[in-house]
């Protein structure tokens, strides 16, 4: 399935895109985000942690090789790769997060519920710690704090009880089914293991630290009137992006430019279910 970039035409709106200068795409993907930027002549700075995903975007991207340059890095530490490329200042920042469709659809990266595939969820894969490592090892409170911080899972206990009564667990499946299982079906859409894979995927990842520790980290390399678009996809990292923006704001370096997040139209969450919980905030830095 190829990957749509999600809210694209309002993420570049809000970017403002001017020629020649240069935006970091902290969440590169498969590159659909970076090609818009590179259409209206920005430069880019694309990183990604998972080295496949990198391949892939290198290819997508190769008519404007001169126009961008590619880290593999967590973006936590995104001014090291601004400072290596030499970048003095930076006129956007985008990160569309969570995962790609072609990491999703990936049996062996193990991020589904509805795919059999080992329990990985490592986006990193020179990371040593895997799900199964997460799930087969730790203590039963403590994989119940994960689901219960991490996927705002209201069943936590239980679930966790219910791993540790069953471990070791091998698969992605026998992990969902197990879920499923212990505390059933609940009443609308959503499989009732969407939120235990949600706070595992985030604990092995440790992705809102990384959002946080990201944030503050290229901050100051951010010009004047330059833009930080951020597209998330649940209330974790949306509240994180939320606060920080505030308190730019009231530290009056930071203008937010939209005071509620916007959401996807209609018509694209029809055509791509992944945009359906999007949320995109974004805002301007200034200084006197
Ligand atoms: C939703 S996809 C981005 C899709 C992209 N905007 C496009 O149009 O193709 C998110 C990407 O961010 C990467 N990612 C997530 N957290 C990251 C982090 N902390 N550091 C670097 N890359 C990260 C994932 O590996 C994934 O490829």
């Amino acid at each position: 399935m190829i990957h749509l970039p999600v809210m694209a035409e309002e993420a570049i709106e809000y970017l403002n895109v001017k020629k020649g200068k240069w935006y970091v795409d902290c969440t590169l993907g498969a590159g659909g985000h970076s090609q818009k930027i590179l259409e209206k002549g920005g430069k880019v700075l694309g990183i990604d942690q998972d080295e496949e995903i990198l391949a892939l975007a290198k290819k997508n991207l190769s008519d404007y090789r001169r126009k961008i340059v590619f880290e593999k890095m967590d973006f936590r530490h995104v001014s090291e790769a601004i400072k290596k490329h030499k970048i003095k200042e930076v006129f956007g920042v985008l990160y569309d997060l969570g995962l790609s469709s072609y990491q999703i659809e990936k049996d062996a990266r193990g991020f589904s519920f509805q795919r059999e595939g080992p329990l990985d969820m490592r986006m990193d894969l020179s990371k040593t710690t895997k799900c199964a490592d997460i799930l087969n090892r730790g203590i039963e409170k403590e994989l119940a704090k994960i689901l219960f911080e991490y996927g705002e899972e209201r069943m936590s206990r239980r679930i966790a009880r219910a791993i540790v009564q069953n471990r070791p667990i091998q698969t992605t499946i026998e992990l969902a089914n197990l879920v499923a299982r212990t505390i059933g079906k609940r009443s609308g859409k959503i499989h009732p293991a969407t939120r235990t894979f949600q706070a595992l995927r985030i604990a092995v990842n440790d992705e809102l630290a990384a959002l946080t520790e990201s944030l503050d980290n290229i901050f100051p390399y951010v010009a004047s009137n330059g833009r930080i678009v951020v597209i998330s996809f649940h209330s974790l990292e949306d509240r994180i992006v939320k606060r920080r923006f505030r308190e730019w704001q009231k530290e009056e370096v930071f203008r937010v430019l939209t005071k509620k997040p916007l959401r996807p139209a209609l018509e694209e969450v029809q055509m791509n279910p992944r945009a359906r919980s999007a949320k995109l905030r974004g805002g301007e830095k200034y200084e006197y």
